[in-house]
């Protein structure tokens, strides 16, 4: 039986090309790629391709995200696999340490957890490496004259914004809110916090199936924006009087507050796409003196009863809905593809010496863009 990996593996497309070139070209031939990411069935198939371009791989994983069947599934082909899922930040610290015990030639790094560490213990021979996120960006670019190592940061390519945020958020998280409430959208009043690029793909998302969408956001660009785009903008506490679903996704603190609670009706549903679970003020909610007693209504929403009488209902306790509750799948492959094609081409190119030595902590180039859009669109083309 084919398992859920080898469905994400043949899924993509890119990747499968890029292995296959890879297998003859060999650009790791001799090099070690030490990376701490997310172990789940899409990493698997970038770090499989790596292996195929000749890199020995050691890999660990992230906090609370490490599936043991992708640890097995890598381990029985050849790549060493420090530790296992853990919560515990410490076991963690040990694990990323273990990773770079081994010196790698080249580091595939996620939220700068590798390079902040390397420059605690730097070792010669370091190539360079990639960055995968906006965090990752923000905690090396102070650190940069230490660095002095060419490092592409794979978030800040435009493909990784339109193909993952926009397009791939915005369907993952109005997937997530059927899967998790089994409820209708259309003639809902939806009402979306953020319309950077993840908030235009879950406000296009809900639209598209016949919601009601007014957009909140404090910059009034995007607010124009949005009203251009044909949402509704009106202002944030009547759009929260007739909300029927809420969504935040502005990577900001404190979005949805225990004081928002007295202007929800009854039967709202809340849920935070955003990295951090701090969007909805879930702690203070839960504690608002209105709130009677929390039950559980089904797997991944809780209903907080009001004196009133009135149900709120929180999806996955205000962490990333598409990455929990039951069976959350995360953003779609071919997103993820396309992300991991920018990470398979940005290693080689600093493997075969192509970058800039002043490249530290840029975007990805430009010639890498355009050679994963042209493939991505020879792979669709009929
Ligand atoms: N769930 C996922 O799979 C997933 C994937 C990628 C990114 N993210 C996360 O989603 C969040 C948003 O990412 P993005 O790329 O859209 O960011 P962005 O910076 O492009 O957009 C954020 C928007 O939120 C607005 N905003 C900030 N504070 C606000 C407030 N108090 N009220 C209303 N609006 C406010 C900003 O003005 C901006 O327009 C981040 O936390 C990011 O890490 C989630």
């Amino acid at each position: 039986m084919t398992t859920r990996i080898d469905w994400v593996a043949e899924s993509c497309r890119l990747l499968t090309a890029i292995s296959a070139e890879f297998a003859t070209t060999q650009p790791f031939a001799g090099l070690t790629i030490g990376t701490g990411i997310h172990l789940e069935p899409k990493t698997a198939a970038l770090i499989m391709t790596l292996a195929r371009g000749g890199a020995r791989v050691i890999a660990t994983g992230n906090l609370n995200t490490t599936q043991q069947g992708t640890v097995d599934y890598l381990r029985e082909r050849g790549i060493e696999v420090i530790g296992g899922p853990t919560s515990d930040s410490a076991q963690h610290d040990a694990d990323l340490r273990e990773v770079l015990a081994a010196h790698p030639d080249l580091l595939l790094d996620n939220g700068g957890d590798l390079f902040a560490r390397y420059l605690e213990n730097p070792w010669d021979g370091l190539l360079g490496g990639t960055e995968e996120t906006t965090s990752g960006r923000s905690r090396l670019a102070p650190l940069r004259a230490e660095l002095a190592l060419p490092i592409l940061v794979i978030n800040d390519s435009p493909i990784k914004q339109f193909a993952e945020n926009k397009h791939a958020v915005g369907q993952s998280v109005f997937e997530s809110y059927l899967r998790i409430t089994n409820r209708s959208t259309g003639g809902k009043q939806v009402v979306v916090f953020g319309y950077g690029s993840c908030g235009q793909g879950v406000a296009s998302s809900f639209r598209n199936a016949y919601g009601l969408v007014t957009v909140i956001d404090t910059d009034p660009v995007k607010r124009l924006e949005a009203c251009l785009d044909g949402f509704d903008v009106s202002e944030r506490d009547n759009a929260l009087r007739r909300a029927d679903i809420v969504v935040t996704v502005t990577g900001a603190r404190d979005i949805l507050l225990a004081g928002d609670l007295p202007l929800l009706r009854d039967d709202t549903i809340l849920m935070n796409a955003g990295h951090f679970p701090l969007e909805i003020d879930v702690p203070a909610l839960l504690a608002h003196p209105d709130v009677e007693r929390v039950t559980d209504a089904t797997d991944g929403l809780q209903t907080l009863h009001t004196h009133d009488g009135r149900r709120i209902h929180l999806a996955t306790g205000g962490h990333m809905a598409n990455l929990a509750g039951p069976r959350p799948m995360g953003n779609s492959i071919e997103s993820m593809d396309l992300g991991f094609a920018l990470q398979a081409r940005c290693l080689e190119a600093i493997a075969l010496g192509t970058v800039a030595a002043d490249s530290v902590v840029v975007p990805v180039p430009r010639v890498i863009d355009e050679a994963v859009a042209t493939s991505y669109l020879e792979l669709v083309a009929r």
